[in-house]
């Protein structure tokens, strides 16, 4: 495999910090994991060019993904796709504790590392561990000549170029674009969906770049908005089926970049708990773009409202609706589901970066962190 990677993709390229350039290079990134891997006129992913080589995905029965991290979200979120095109369950594992509840792996399941440097400790344990067991072992990794990807029967590169900022941003659109290659890849092999849906999908997937490109063109509009929130103590991150995940991330990167205190959850979830902390200081970002779940997702949203608690919303472009029950509302383009998480992601990002840009903390080297983790 032969990776290019120039000086100057390291420069910062005008931009103040590396994360904001990193998040502006997100079309490119999800353009580059895609190229030469879906062939659209026959509808067929090419398994060579996606670096499935040694192992035969038509006998696979299982699948794990180990990963920590926004690494792990990315897993987490891509699931519901892999589920949904090859009716194959799916366990996502934080690889840290993977381990410790002997997870059943067999000669049939695929056990997939997902790691941006490739070199993530605990990730590289978990890997090990299923392979030790039978498991067929696949390293999705970002940086070329990783130790996972050398511990792996097969590797497959994500092609995201080098990812400076501590926290991980374009490589999480590249792994979730990966993983939903990989799901289509199985259910192709295992003949769960015909060709003509294989193409149907790929013709989603590249719309990505463009829509991303559009929907970053929020930064000032959030950054404007950012003023609201970087003297919050803590916030409150919902949303339903993969937006749960976007909703996990979002609070993962504020707590990261800008020490405010953030949980995310399930909307569902929070009748059961969370929903005690709301008053009317505390700020909700609920994510609510149409998709399939989007009725729901909207009474959660009214129950926060009836309790004072105030509400930024993250939709669907225009949605009137969703914008009236909302203090402030952030819109992404119109998309299909399988989309949609890839473009609310990004005012994420956008909103945990210009928050630390106003608090004045490290955005690119947050305290406490590390690129790479290498100890257990
Ligand atoms: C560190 C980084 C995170 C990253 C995680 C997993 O904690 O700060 O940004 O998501 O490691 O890293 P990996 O390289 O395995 O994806």
């Amino acid at each position: 495999i032969e990776i290019s990677w120039s000086t100057a993709m390291l420069d910062k390229n005008g931009y103040d910090h590396y994360m904001l350039k990193e998040i502006h290079e997100q079309p490119q990134a999800v353009a580059q994991t895609i190229k030469g891997r879906l062939d659209r006129d026959i509808g067929k992913i090419n398994l060579e060019n996606y670096g499935i080589s040694k192992i035969n995905l038509k006998e696979i029965e299982r699948i794990q993904i180990v990963a920590c991290g926004t690494s792990y979200y990315a897993g987490c979120l891509a699931r519901y796709f892999i589920e949904q095109f090859t009716r194959i369950p799916v366990e996502v594992d934080l690889a840290s504790e993977s381990r410790y509840r002997t997870p059943t792996v067999t000669a049939k399941t695929l056990s997939v590392a997902l790691s941006q440097s490739g070199e993530t400790i605990d990730t590289l344990q978990a890997i090990k561990f299923a392979k030790e067991n039978g498991a067929k072992t696949l390293a999705i990794v970002n940086m070329p000549g990783s130790t996972i990807a050398h511990n792996c029967h097969d590797e497959s590169l994500i092609y995201a170029g080098p990812e400076v900022g501590v926290a991980s941003t374009k490589a999480l659109s590249a792994q979730i674009s990966s993983l939903i290659i990989l799901g289509l890849a199985l259910a192709q092999e295992q003949k769960k969906l015909s060709s003509e849906k294989i193409a149907e999908y790929i013709d989603e997937l590249v719309k990505i770049p463009s829509l991303l490109e559009k929907t970053l063109t929020l930064s000032s509009y959030i950054e404007h908005l950012s003023k609201k929130f970087y003297n919050a103590l803590s916030i409150l991150f919902i949303g339903r089926g993969p937006q749960w995940y976007v909703a996990m991330e979002g609070a993962l990167k504020l707590k990261e970049l800008s020490y405010i205190h953030a949980e995310g959850y399930a909307a569902g979830e929070l009748k059961h708990g969370p929903i005690a902390l709301i008053d009317e200081n505390i700020w909700s970002v609920c994510i609510a773009p149409k998709d399939s779940y989007y009725e729901k997702t909207i009474s959660n949203i009214e129950e926060i409202r009836a309790r004072g608690g105030k509400i930024l919303a993250v939709g669907t472009e225009g949605d009137e609706n969703l914008k009236s029950i909302s203090d402030e509302f952030i819109g992404v383009p119109e998309c299909s589901e399988l989309i949609q998480p890839f473009l609310t992601t990004v005012p994420l990002h956008l909103l945990s970066y210009w928050v630390a840009v106003k608090k004045g903390t490290d955005v690119d080297q947050p305290r406490n962190l590390a690129k790479s983790v290498t100890v257990e």
